[in-house]
């Protein structure tokens, strides 16, 4: 008779049975770059997670080399926001210049530029506003020049996540023109209109200033729809797709997955960073448990990389395991 619990007998029987892995090579560190200087700002709403001005992102960079994490996804935060989201596509803005910075000083450290206007906008939406209504393909030469502006500072993947439709394909002509036909699109193809995003946009100072994101991100409730949505950018030349938020979301994971053969990410984004901390702070829950259970979770959804705030505290304590 079949009897599970013989194969969980002893730990060296256990790890030899695993069938998923979190590693920390497949963990990307999501940084907030702020304009200004001395600034290392913590996020109230994300224990653990600062802004930081340039000068100071190299504190928080030698932290991420050290546990061994080998991405980072940048997010700028401009001194100035105005209609059109200039800030985005400024070659001389935060994120060229932190981007200028870091191929500089971490040769070896993988820099992913999201791409998106709400953080650079006065009305904090991501794409270009008219009579209240939020324009797809004006939106669309914004997202291509700001593509561009991050790759020609040195970026090594571009990652959009306003949701425009078309977008990818605007980005990867515009990328192809300009000689960069190696560098990567990662697209945040299933992004779900989510209440989890809260902490980011205390974080990013990018919710919107009226209305919300419904036009464009992806109604909760529909898991069929991703599909059609990767497949979309995929035709368009996206290399890797996100699936997002993460932990509400792994059936999607799951069957894009299924349906596709390209990496899919998971992004465990801030409001589930945001539980964890609060539970944790609060000594309801063991935080490392809880974290790599999570983790795992999306390895066995089949994620292949996962974008988390945790993945310093997970790449150290993924560390301590193997001593
Ligand atoms: C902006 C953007 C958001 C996130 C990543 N890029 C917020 C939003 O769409 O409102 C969310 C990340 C997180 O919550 O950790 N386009
Ligand atoms: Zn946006």
């Amino acid at each position: 008779m079949d009897r599970m619990r013989r194969l969980r007998m002893n730990e060296t029987l256990r790890d030899m049975v695993r069938e998923n892995h979190v590693r920390v090579d497949e963990l990307i560190y999501p940084v907030f770059v702020a304009e200004g200087e001395n600034i290392c700002h913590p996020v109230e709403s994300m224990p653990g997670i600062c802004q930081y001005s340039i000068d100071r992102l190299p504190e928080e960079l030698d932290r991420t080399v050290d546990a061994g994490v080998r991405a980072v996804l940048l997010f700028g935060i401009p001194a100035h926001k105005d209609e059109v989201g200039s800030g985005a596509y400024d070659d001389d803005g935060i994120i060229p210049r932190a981007i200028r910075m870091i191929r500089e000083r971490y040769e070896d450290l993988l820099v992913i530029a999201d791409v998106c206007l709400c953080e650079y906008t006065s009305h904090g939406h991501c794409g270009l506003v008219r009579d209240g209504e939020i324009l797809n393909d004006e939106t669309l030469p914004l997202l291509a020049e700001a593509s561009v502006v991050y790759a020609r500072a040195g970026a090594d993947i571009i990652a959009p996540s306003d949701m425009m439709d078309k977008r990818i394909g605007a980005i990867r002509t515009a990328l192809d023109k300009e000689g960069f036909q190696n560098i990567p699109i990662l697209s945040y193809a299933a992004k779900f209109a989510s209440g989890y995003y809260g902490p980011f946009r205390d974080a990013a100072h990018s919710a919107p200033g009226f209305g919300d994101r419904r036009t464009y991100q992806m109604d909760p409730a529909n898991g069929r729809e991703a599909l059609r949505e990767v497949k979309q950018d995929l035709a368009e030349g996206a290399d890797m797709v996100i699936a997002k938020p993460a932990l509400a979301y792994m059936d999607v994971m799951r069957e894009i997955v299924n349906h596709y053969n390209v990496p899919v990410v998971a992004y465990n984004v801030s409001g589930e960073y945001a539980m964890v901390k609060a539970a944790t702070a609060n000594g309801w829950v063991d935080e490392k448990k809880i974290v790599m259970e999570n983790l795992l979770g999306f390895k066995r959804a089949g994620a292949g990389m996962i974008i988390t705030y945790h993945a310093l505290d997970a790449a150290r304590w993924l560390r301590e395991e193997e001593r």
